[in-house]
Parts: structure tokens; C-alpha cells; sequence
């Protein structure tokens, strides 16, 4: 009995999985497949899938994606969410030994995991248990071990072990598509064309998996201009947050929900401070003088109970995206500049800030309120205390 295992958190499942194992179904002995999702990490509160839908939707790919007697050998495994904590190959593979005694184990990966196989837990162990099924991917610098076209990184060792264990290579070249990028493309209402398979699409568009109920929900509830900001919002945050080493998909996340708030009008928002008995510093003068403010403090009330946001660090970025406060976070500094010099600015200086902002936030969160603090003045309007005291403590 050949069996092959091909893990991988699956998050969402693409086009590059699907061809990876079906080529692999073909060009690979292998009587059973298993395919084994990871346990989500617990510490990840970002709308990512659980356990169960993307077991739904790998189980879609597949009936879509293999013909039958592919389809037929093929399992999508539990194993890992009945495991606590991180499941390493090597533990999963001494699962499956037990329960396949004498079989001959084969494990699927992508030429960028191959880069880094001598990474991995116990790898002796695992090429002593398995053969290596090894597909390029494009870009990754991957390719067939055998020649001298293997990469610096191929070539210095892990290529040469591997080889000797008898690593099989499929043909030809797999896309490189990344899962976390097309979570960044969802929350962003990006096309995601070509790659992801039709049915795996269709069920996280239904379910609104991935940020996608919350874009839907900004779309209908925001006006057509407000809707386009958040959107350039979310752009300009995930830039920074990749320039900045932040979390991107937290940043598009904070972005995309900052002015959740705003769907309600002044008049509206305060009778939702006060039903819900929204914090906000210095909240009854707000409403006096200024009530348009609430709308971040309500909109990190909303995306917590309306949209299920459980991260407080992505409602701590939509509560002091407006008006800030003497003490922010990465996270709230960027979704505060990128609020203020998103792509569809048209003030005057929006271009600079922008520039600014990729150089040194905390320069840009100085311009930032400094430029906020003189339009309230030319309007002749209300400076609420706050953004006075966070002025002198960064200026
Ligand atoms: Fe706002
Ligand atoms: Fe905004």
C-alpha cells in the first residue's frame, strides 16, 4: 500500500494545491491520499476558516478538481484538529505508520517547502519514513534536483539528502499562489481570477469567509465615495504594514472596518453612544460640540458585536483611527496616516503625507495631526482636548 500525505493549513485552498496533488495522483504510486489541514492557530483571531469549511471546501475542490479513481483514493484527514497544539510531519507520519502498518509513506510538498525542508522537525527522520513528492513552483527557485540547475539553496545540501532518499519531482512547474495574499485580496474585494477553483470560491463567497461578509456589509451600508476610501484605506495600510513589519492582514482588516461608524448619520450616532454606552473620552462634549467623532467609537462597537471582530488590536485601530490618543500602537499609527493619506485625499499635501509615511510614521503621525488640527482651526471648529494634548506630547 502507497499512501501520500500533504499537509498545509489550507487557508483557503487554491489552484496550486489542487494541481500540485493532482499531479501527484498521477505521476506518484499512491493508493490512498490523505490530506491533512492544520489546526488553526489559537492565537489567530482574524476571520480566517475554521477546521470544518475548509475541510467543506477542500472536499469541493477535490469532487470538482479529480477524476473519479483520483477521487476515490483521496481523504481529507481530522487528524490534526484531534491533536493540541502544532502537529509536526514527523507526528503525523507515526500516525499514519500506526495505522497503515507496512505501508510505503510518500509526502507532497511545494518546491519552497523543499527549500527549506532541513527547517523542519526531525527531517532525518521523516526522509528516512517517506519519499519526498516534490513540486516547483514558479518563482520559488526550485527545480529538479538532478543537474546543476538547483538552486544555491537546493544545491548546498537539503537537495542532496533528499535526493539520495529518492525525492520525486513532478513534472513541469505549479503556480505560487499564496493563501494569505488572497486573504489580503477579500478583504480588499479583489479579484482572485484563476485562482481559486470555481467551487471553493463560490462557498466562501456564500459564507462570506474571509472578511467577506464584513465587505458586503460596508457595501451596503456606506455611500459609494466612503466605500471607495475604505477600500483605498485598506491599500495604503497593508503597504505600510508590509513596510513596517506589522500584520497585513490586520491592517486591511482595521482599514476596511475604520468608518463602520460612519453608515449611521450625527443625530444617529449619538443615540447609538448612548444606548450602547459607548466609551469615548470626554464623550458628552463630543456630542455637544462635535458628535461626528463618535463615529470611531462606534464603529469598533459595531465591528465587535454586529461583525464578530475579536481582536483588540484591530478595534483598538478603528477606535483611534480620528481623533488618536497620547499612547498608540503600530497598528493604530498606521490605520491613523493611512485614514488621512489614502489615494482618494485630494487635499492639498495628501501626496506628501503619503510619501512621508513610508519614510517615518511616527513623522507622518506628527503631520498627520498637525495637518488635522489646523483644518479644525481654518473652520473655525471645535479642537477637542485630546488631540491639543496629543499635539504637544508629539510635536
Ligand atoms: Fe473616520
Ligand atoms: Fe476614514
Amino acid at each position: 500500500m502507497n499512501i501520500l500525505i500533504y499537509g498545509g493549513s489550507f487557508d483557503p485552498p487554491h489552484a496550486g494545491h489542487f494541481a500540485l496533488l493532482a499531479a501527484a495522483l498521477r505521476e506518484a504510486p499512491v493508493d490512498r491520499a490523505y490530506i491533512l489541514p492544520s489546526a488553526r492557530p489559537a492565537h489567530k483571531r482574524l476571520p480566517w476558516a475554521s477546521f470544518e469549511e475548509r475541510a467543506r471546501m477542500l472536499r469541493a475542490g477535490l469532487a470538482k478538481r479529480l477524476a473519479g479513481p483520483a477521487l476515490k483514493k483521496t481523504r481529507v484527514s481530522f487528524y490534526e484538529k484531534t491533536r493540541r497544539g502544532p502537529v509536526y510531519t514527523y507526528q503525523a507520519l507515526a500516525h499514519f505508520r500506526r495505522l497503515h502498518p507496512g505501508a510505503r509513506f510518500y509526502l507532497l510538498i511545494g518546491g519552497d517547502q523543499y527549500a527549506a525542508f532541513k527547517t523542519w522537525k526531525k527531517y532525518r527522520r521523516v526522509l528516512s519514513q517517506a519519499t519526498l513528492v516534490v513540486g516547483a513552483r514558479r518563482g520559488d527557485g526550485s527545480r529538479r534536483a538532478s543537474g546543476a540547475s538547483g538552486s544555491p539553496a537546493l544545491r548546498a545540501g537539503g537537495a542532496a539528502r533528499a535526493a539520495k532518499a529518492g525525492a520525486i519531482w513532478l513534472k513541469g512547474v505549479f503556480p505560487a499562489i499564496s493563501s494569505s495574499e488572497l486573504r489580503l485580496a477579500f478583504l480588499r474585494g479583489e479579484k482572485t481570477a484563476g485562482k481559486i477553483p470555481a467551487a471553493v470560491l463560490s462557498r466562501i463567497q456564500r459564507r462570506g469567509l474571509y472578511g467577506l461578509a464584513w465587505l458586503q456589509r460596508q457595501r451596503r451600508r456606506l455611500d459609494a465615495g466612503r466605500f471607495a476610501h475604505v477600500i483605498q484605506v485598506s491599500r495604503l495600510a497593508g503597504s505600510l504594514a508590509e513596510r513596517y513589519g506589522a500584520d497585513r492582514e490586520k491592517a486591511a482588516a482595521a482599514a476596511l472596518l475604520h468608518d463602520a461608524g460612519r453608515s449611521l448619520t450625527p443625530p444617529r450616532m449619538i443615540a447609538y453612544a448612548r444606548r450602547h454606552k459607548i466609551k469615548a473620552p470626554l464623550k458628552e462634549q463630543i456630542i455637544a460640540r462635535c458628535p461626528i467623532l463618535l463615529h470611531a467609537y462606534v464603529g469598533a462597537h459595531m465591528a465587535e458585536t454586529e461583525m464578530g471582530v475579536s481582536d483588540p488590536e484591530i478595534l483598538s485601530a478603528i477606535r483611534r483611527h480620528s481623533l488618536g490618543d497620547l499612547r498608540m500602537s503600530g497598528l493604530d499609527k498606521i490605520i491613523f496616516v493611512a485614514d488621512a493619506a489614502s489615494e482618494d485625499r485630494a487635499f492639498a499635501g495628501a501626496a506628501r503625507l503619503r510619501k512621508i509615511a513610508f519614510q517615518n510614521i511616527d513623522r507622518a503621525m506628527r503631520e498627520t495631526v498637525k495637518m488635522k488640527l489646523a483644518y479644525v482651526k481654518s473652520q473655525g471648529g471645535w479642537i477637542h482636548p485630546l488631540g491639543k494634548k496629543l499635539w504637544r506630547k508629539i510635536r
